[in-house]
């Protein structure tokens, strides 16, 4: 999928731009939506993800009349997977709305006391402040007690029945403790499944030993581990859970969201200790201020904060807009910053030729994440940002995404400084690399006599998105293409005449070895019969067609 451009304030568009940028924004989130809660494999990060929808919102705001049926902002997360059963949510697992900026949130609270026509002078209301885990939300159903059913969010109104996959994270209790008050008849807890960053980390060390696909974020890998078909692969993973709200009760549970809170720990639910009570909004974020300074060392992702009216009546008052409640906001942390030095310039040839320039930096901490390289996108992008080799600059780093340069600090860099030259030769294999006009990239022309552009190529070849042999990931090209093992794609299927020297190789004794081999047939297979469908569709079609 493309990326939009968003260079263009919303004013200046006209009707049939912003009606043609909707319908691509739609499509574009609905495609990242089915990437994140069906598949947990995204390809943007969460703040690019934000960016779209908020420039979504801009333009409805502004263009009200044009807002799209399928509009983004009427859904939340993507139709269930058809792999599980359907759980109908008693109540909908909606959304939270956004806020980025300090003002937002001043925007929010000043927004709940111009509809209940209260005064903030007189009628306080407080809210509870908790951190927003990065996982994912689940709904478990108690019956007198007794844990009964378990669902993913899905779309908000349809969840995945993942009962038992539930039923093995130790966080969650499978029978309520009957002497600590009334338990309802029916009531529904709702939650966030994650993994700690040292368990994802371990996870994705075994996954490397074993030559499987490794996780991109603790996210994903939450995700990933509990929509299994089979729960016996969950119950080894190590999913933990945070319980944060409630669905369908049959009787009232408390008054306030804090004391709901100490009932569910009461109840033997994990809940989050990092949560506090506030008066009022400069309350509220002097704990977001606390939280992004200490927020790296907590043993798990969070990717803001989340302030919830705490009186339940008020909550009821205020009630819900479009598909996130009036008396909830998700208040995001921004992208994380830090200082460092570029210590060189390195090209990146690409698949298909085009040059990256990628920042060699002196290793810097962002968020907890050692960064040592940076993109620098392209050729006008180093000399728009007047980056050279020895400069100080800023970079940010927004969830999992590539480190960029946001700047240099010419004042800070020595005399004899010189700008970078773009190289016009490409430096894996020497041909001439050429920029045609209007393009922002310059290419290499080597073509196939390119290894660069080989090596890349055959990358793609075996990920996901294409051939995706299990156990042969990138990392295994590059040491067979380096070693002359595989040299074409044809190669990776004639990999068998090779097994003698591949078992001498580290990590390909026994076992390994031949699952691979087994991963490459199964692909070859898969290739070869849906080649054969085509043909045969194809024949279909021709004896079909009427002159
Ligand atoms: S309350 C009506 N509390 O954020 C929504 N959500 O965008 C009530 N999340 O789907 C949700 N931590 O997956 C709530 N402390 C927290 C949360 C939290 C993470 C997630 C949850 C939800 C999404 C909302």
């Amino acid at each position: 999928m493309t990326k939009l451009p968003f260079q263009r304030p919303v004013n200046e568009l006209s009707e049939k731009e912003a009606r043609d940028e909707l319908t691509a924004l739609a499509q574009q989130i609905s495609y990242h939506d089915q990437l994140y809660y069906q598949k947990d494999t995204p390809e943007i990060s969460d703040h690019e993800y934000d960016q779209l929808r908020l420039r979504n919102k801009q333009l409805e705001k502004h263009f009200p009349h044009l807002i799209l049926k399928n509009s983004p902002e009427k859904q939340v997360g993507a139709a269930p997977a058809k792999k599980f059963g359907k759980i109908e949510h008693k109540v909908p697992m909606l959304s939270l709305s956004n806020a980025f900026h300090d003002d937002d949130l001043a925007d929010f609270y000043q927004r709940i006391y111009r509809f209940l026509k209260w005064d903030p002078a007189t009628q306080p209301i407080e809210l509870v402040a908790e951190p927003k885990i990065d996982g994912l939300s689940a709904s478990l159903h108690y019956q007198k007690g007794k844990y009964i059913l378990g669902a993913t969010r899905g779309d908000g109104y349809q969840g995945e029945n993942v009962t038992n996959n539930l039923a093995t994270i130790t966080d969650i209790p499978k029978i309520l403790p009957p002497h600590i008050g009334p338990i309802p008849d029916y009531l529904e807890i709702r939650g966030e499944v994650y993994m700690t960053q040292s368990d994802f980390y371990q996870l994705n060390e075994e996954r490397q030993k074993q030559n499987l696909s490794l996780f991109a974020n603790p996210r994903n890998a939450a995700a990933g581990s509990l929509r299994q078909l089979d729960a016996n692969i969950t119950k080894r993973r190590p999913l933990k859970f945070f319980a944060y709200a409630h669905g369908f009760c049959s009787q009232p549970l408390k008054e306030t969201h804090w004391d709901f809170l100490a009932l569910l720990q009461q109840w033997g639910f994990s809940v989050n200790s990092q949560k506090v009570l506030v008066k009022d909004i400069s309350e509220a974020l002097t704990f977001y201020k606390k939280i992004t300074e200490t927020r790296s060392q907590l043993s798990y992702d969070i990717d803001g904060v989340v302030y919830k009216v705490n009186d339940y009546q008020v909550q009821e008052r205020l009630g819900y807009v479009s598909r996130s409640p009036r008396w909830a906001i998700a208040h995001k942390f921004e992208a994380e910053k830090a200082q460092t030095h570029i210590k060189d310039i390195q090209i990146q040839v690409g698949r298909t030729g085009v040059l990256t320039p990628v920042a060699i930096l002196d290793p810097v901490n962002v968020g907890g994440v050692l960064v040592s390289r940076a993109t620098l996108h392209n050729e006008d992008e180093i000399v728009r940002k007047d980056i050279r080799i020895g400069d100080r600059v800023e970079l940010q780093r927004a969830g999992d995404v590539i480190p960029q340069i946001l700047k240099s600090y010419p004042e800070s860099r020595e005399q004899n400084s010189q700008t970078y030259l773009f190289p016009h030769k490409c430096p894996a294999c020497g041909h001439d690399a050429i920029r045609n006009e209007g393009d922002a990239h310059r290419f290499c022309t080597g073509g196939v006599k390119c290894p660069a552009q080989t090596e890349e190529m055959l990358k793609h070849f075996v990920s996901r998105g294409a051939f995706n042999i299990e156990g042969l990931g990138k990392k295994h090209i590059t040491s067979f293409y380096h070693d002359k093992i595989i040299q074409t794609p044809a190669d990776i299927f004639r990999l068998k005449e090779k097994a003698g020297i591949l078992v001498k190789r580290e990590g390909w004794a026994g076992q390994s070895l031949k699952n691979l081999f087994e991963a490459i047939n199964r692909e070859l297979l898969k290739a070869q019969r849906s080649f054969l469908n085509k043909v045969n569709i194809d024949k279909t079609n021709t004896e079909h067609v009427q002159y």
